[in-house]
């Protein structure tokens, strides 16, 4: 009787201990900026870039998942509340020069390109709706210290 019980207290502690690990990955949260360092680059050429991370969500409203994801069958199936993979997990392609000559599936994987891609096409949008706004567009106002080219 009393034997029951206790491995059913196991049971119990081992499901929370599972639940407390799950929701340790499951609280991540947006962190205030982002460290790009990776060992894709190890020595970046232009660097720098001051990303305010959570401003983008919180302030300028852009959803998590326009940004993070998993691609299945062509869609995006990574929801809030999911791990975050670094981008250099999956876009692991190293050309940093002549990125956009490369084959399409071999651009897709390219780690210049998937920040690029990112970050420029809708501050261009932005620049577009609103020509004093903030969102850099130029390679020095997002790489200070870089020559313009
Ligand atoms: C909207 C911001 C933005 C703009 C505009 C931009 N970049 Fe970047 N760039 C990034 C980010 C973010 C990364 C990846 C993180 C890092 O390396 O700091 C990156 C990475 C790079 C890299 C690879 C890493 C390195 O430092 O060697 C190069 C080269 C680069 N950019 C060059 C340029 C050039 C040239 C231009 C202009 C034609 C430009 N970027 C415009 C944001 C930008
Ligand atoms: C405008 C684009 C953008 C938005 C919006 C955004 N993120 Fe990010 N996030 C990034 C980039 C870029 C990185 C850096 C990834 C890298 O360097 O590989 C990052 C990094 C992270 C990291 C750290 C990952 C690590 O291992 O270092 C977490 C956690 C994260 N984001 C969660 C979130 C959550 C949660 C939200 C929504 C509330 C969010 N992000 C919204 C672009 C964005
Ligand atoms: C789990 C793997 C994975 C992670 C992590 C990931 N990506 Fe991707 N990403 C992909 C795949 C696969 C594609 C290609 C989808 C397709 O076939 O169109 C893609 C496509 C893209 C594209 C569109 C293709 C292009 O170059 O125009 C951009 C931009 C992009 N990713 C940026 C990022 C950024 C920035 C991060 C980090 C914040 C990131 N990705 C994290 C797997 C990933
Ligand atoms: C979906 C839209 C969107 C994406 C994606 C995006 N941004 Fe922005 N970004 C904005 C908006 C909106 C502003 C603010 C414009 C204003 O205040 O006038 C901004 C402003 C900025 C600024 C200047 C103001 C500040 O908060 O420091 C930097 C630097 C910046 N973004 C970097 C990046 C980088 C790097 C990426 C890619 C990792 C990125 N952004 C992706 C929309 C976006």
């Amino acid at each position: 009787m009393t034997g029951r019980k206790w491995i059913s207290c196991g049971v119990l502690v081992a499901f929370l201990v599972a639940v407390g690990g799950f929701m340790a990955i499951a609280a991540e949260k947006a962190p205030d900026t982002v460290d790009f360092k990776t060992p894709v680059w190890p020595t970046p050429t232009k660097g720098n870039v001051a990303f305010t991370h959570k401003k983008h969500s919180e302030e300028y409203k852009v959803a998590c998942n326009q940004c993070h994801h998993v691609m299945k069958d062509g869609k995006n199936v990574w929801k809030e509340g999911d791990a975050v993979e670094r981008c250099d997990k999956c876009h692991t392609e190293a050309t940093i020069q002549g990125e956009k000559k490369l084959p399409p599936d071999q651009q897709k994987l390219n780690l210049k390109l998937a920040f690029h891609n990112q970050c420029i096409p809708c501050h261009q949008k932005e620049k577009k709706a609103k020509a004093d706004t903030k969102a850099p567009v130029t390679c020095a106002q997002c790489h200070p210290g870089s020559k313009a080219e």
